[in-house]
């Protein structure tokens, strides 16, 4: 076992501080990059033998964090952590370029072998909290997962609040969770915060469904094993080129409905996100001129920890004040 929490909470902040500078900015590539690059340095600091598996894209689309490049201050070095490492640098870059509640940095890293390599694609998803483990099926009907969720959560249907990303795709599912009575709370991005959120009881979010990034998927589930509750993933299949990248990277079974311990096997995982713009969960990045304030979930899944941590970040003058909040 190892605890990396202290190192990638570092990172996360780091890149988090970066990407709020360009907050509002309406441009969510330079917001991206900011993230990006930071998140890049910082982990050079650590020292692992690390390898990027969820990340910017290949090699050739993506100058950093690409999927197989060697990070740490130990890549590479016989005897060295060896870790596998999923980044999302910013998650809801669009959230950050237009100043929009619930932009954040996430990393997840476990043992080799702890993440799934999810390619690329669109992932059809169910996410749900602890109490509502168990008693979903993404191949059952929205009403039938949405009565098993209230049941769990000894409640009616229309106390359940659906978090689904606003796209026109999810036309049918909107439609069908009206229809069952529950609520919906569309979002513009940002589907792996909501996941999140769904597994931690008190922030008025009861269930994720639709289809997002499956990369996303992959990194809630590392969340959720901290935090026992529950993804249920199916990759989407664009048209016949992507089936047929989709099976040299491996995968026979493109229908396959992946399990939170299938996506995130890791028995070592770390998992850590800052908040950039105000969320649901954590708070954005504060700026008050002697410091920075920032907040984060750092968890580890063995020994089962949840941590939220909120950092001031001091300026290196002699009369800097800080607050209590
Ligand atoms: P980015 O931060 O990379 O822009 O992703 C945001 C996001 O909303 C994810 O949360 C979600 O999984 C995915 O994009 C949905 O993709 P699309 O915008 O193509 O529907």
């Amino acid at each position: 076992m190892f605890d990396l929490s202290l190192e990638v909470l570092r990172v996360v902040e780091d890149s988090a501080i970066a990407s709020a500078r360009t907050m509002g900015m309406g441009d969510a590539k330079t917001a991206d990059h900011a993230a990006v690059e930071s998140m890049r340095q910082c982990l050079d600091t650590i020292a692992i033998d690390g390898t990027i598996v969820i990340g910017e894209g290949e090699r050739d689309e993506a100058p950093m964090l690409f999927i197989g490049e060697k990070v740490g201050a130990s890549k590479d070095q016989p005897g060295a952590l060896s870790v596998d490492i999923a980044v999302d640098p910013l998650e809801g870059t669009n959230l950050c370029a237009t100043g929009a509640g619930g932009a954040i940095t996430v990393l997840a890293a476990s043992e080799r072998g702890g993440l799934l390599h999810a390619p690329d694609c669109y992932m059809e998803k169910i996410v749900v909290g602890p109490a509502a483990k168990g008693a979903v099926d993404l191949e059952a009907p929205v009403k039938h997962n949405l009565k098993a969720i209230a049941r769990r959560l000894q409640r009616g249907v229309d106390d359940l609040v659906v978090v689904v990303l606003d796209r026109p795709r999810h036309q049918q599912l909107m439609a069908d969770i009206r229809e069952a009575g529950a609520r919906i709370r569309l979002i513009g991005d940002g589907d792996l915060s909501a996941g999140i959120a769904a597994a931690v009881s008190g922030t008025g979010v009861h269930a994720v469904m639709g289809s997002g990034g499956a990369p996303e998927g992959v990194l809630t589930a590392a969340a959720l094993r901290c935090l026992n509750g529950e993804i249920q993933g199916r990759l989407v299949v664009k048209d016949d080129a992507q089936k047929e990248r989709m099976q040299a990277m491996g995968i026979r079974d493109t229908a396959k409905i992946y399990t939170t311990g299938e996506l995130a096997p890791g028995r070592s995982i770390v998992f850590a996100a800052c908040g950039v713009t105000d969320g649901n969960l954590l708070k954005g990045v504060r700026f008050f001129g002697d410091g920075t304030r920032t907040q984060s979930i750092v968890m580890t899944h063995t020994p089962a920890r949840v941590r939220f941590i909120d950092t001031v970040h001091l300026e290196n003058k002699p009369d800097v004040k800080v607050r209590f909040r």
